[in-house]
């Protein structure tokens, strides 16, 4: 009788055992499983597959390192690098720092130390993203610098817009309308290099009818992390440091823009007052087509994205990259490629955003009548 409770014991016993077992490995699965989305796990991988394992051996593995996918453009540079690169063969682990050096260095850290073939980066702070550059280059792994530029590193390749040109086109399209009078400078991110650039851009056009007296400026201020929050908040402060009294504003992009605008807004000055945008966004273009935002400057991200990527997958298999310029970036001359922005305002919203389906009309007219 003992004997018999013994052995149903063990019995027992290797079934709790048995059991135990089970969930660890549905558990192990499910963490191998929820960041495979985004990471080219390699626990992942062996549990793919035959076919999809010889991808992966294969093929090229991308990480891709966004400052943040706040603004709907780095949602789009996202998704359109991502199909393009898996296209070609690759896959791309994306990471988002969330406007967080600390976080984009870490995350980079671990993009490595997965052994990814190369390093594709949209810094967050220029200067401090050198560090990502000399960590990647010690395991040999290239670095591109997606839109934004890494600064004082030896990074390998620079691929964005003109960023110069997009501050002059804001400028051109706003001093056509206000030749004279008071104008306030809402600019980007101060640790983003494409914000001095497109600063830079704009002074090209303003500095001219500054000299002349033409134009004043009565406020300008960066906008810590693009946020339009701050954005409004300066925006308010220029209002009240100048009674109202102000007749355009020069904002660097379309979210700076939208806090402009509700600052206008609560003042009653919203469509008096031109305002300047850039990246097409949807409610930006909205607001062009009603009237309280003048301009966006377009970029066909597409472009942008797609040739990336296939940058990325020539230069992880060691193939030769043709470059049309090179940027100084104060540590080297970095080959690069510049993409033409184009202006857009009520007039051609038809012929550029809408017809290359980088909005629906129907979305784009949704509020007008
Ligand atoms: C980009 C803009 C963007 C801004 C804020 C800049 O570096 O060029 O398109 O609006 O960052 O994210």
């Amino acid at each position: 009788m003992k004997k018999v409770f013994g052995i149903l014991l063990l019995a027992l016993l290797l079934l709790l055992v048995a059991c135990g077992e089970e969930e660890t490995s549905s558990e192990d699965t499910g963490t191998d499983d929820a960041p495979a989305e985004e990471n080219t796990d390699e626990s992942e991988e062996t549990e793919n597959s035959g076919e999809e394992e010889a991808t992966n051996e294969d093929g090229i593995s991308i990480g891709f390192s966004l400052d943040t996918l706040q603004e709907e453009r780095w949602q789009r540079d996202r998704d359109l690098f991502v199909s393009k690169a898996e296209e070609l063969g690759a896959t791309v682990n994306v990471q988002s720092a969330d406007s967080d050096d600390a976080k984009q260095i870490s995350q980079a850290e671990n993009l490595i130390s997965q052994g990814v073939d190369l390093l594709v980066v949209v810094p967050h702070d220029a200067e401090v993203s050198a560090s990502i550059v000399e960590m990647a280059h010690a395991e040999d792994i290239p670095v591109i610098s997606y839109d934004r530029l890494i600064k004082n590193s030896e990074v390998d390749l620079y691929v964005s817009f003109d960023n110069e040109r997009v501050g002059e086109m804001q400028a051109t399209a706003i001093t056509e309308l206000v030749p004279q009078g008071k104008y306030v400078l809402i600019e980007g991110a101060d640790t983003d290099n494409n914000a001095h650039l497109f600063k830079q851009g704009q002074m090209n056009i303003l500095q001219p009818l500054i000299d002349s007296g033409d134009i004043e400026i009565v406020y300008d201020q960066w906008t810590k992390g693009w946020e339009p929050e701050e954005a409004l908040a300066n925006m308010e402060n220029a209002l009240t440091s100048n009674d109202n009294d102000i007749d355009a504003v020069i904002a660097a992009n379309d979210g700076t823009a939208g806090g402009v605008i509700q600052a206008l807004a609560a003042q009653g000055m919203d469509g008096e007052i031109p305002v300047s945008g850039q990246d097409a966004e949807l409610a930006a273009v909205q607001r062009i087509v009603e009237g309280t935002q003048t301009m966006t400057v377009y970029k066909p991200i597409r472009d942008l994205a797609e040739r990336v990527a296939e940058l990325a997958v020539q230069m992880a298999n060691g193939e030769e990259i043709e470059t049309t310029t090179t940027v100084n970036n104060g540590q080297i001359d970095v080959p690069s490629i510049l993409l033409d922005p184009i202006a857009v305002t009520k007039d051609n919203i038809d012929d550029t955003i809408i017809a290359d389906g980088f909005h629906s009309e129907e979305d784009v007219y949704q509020n007008a009548d």
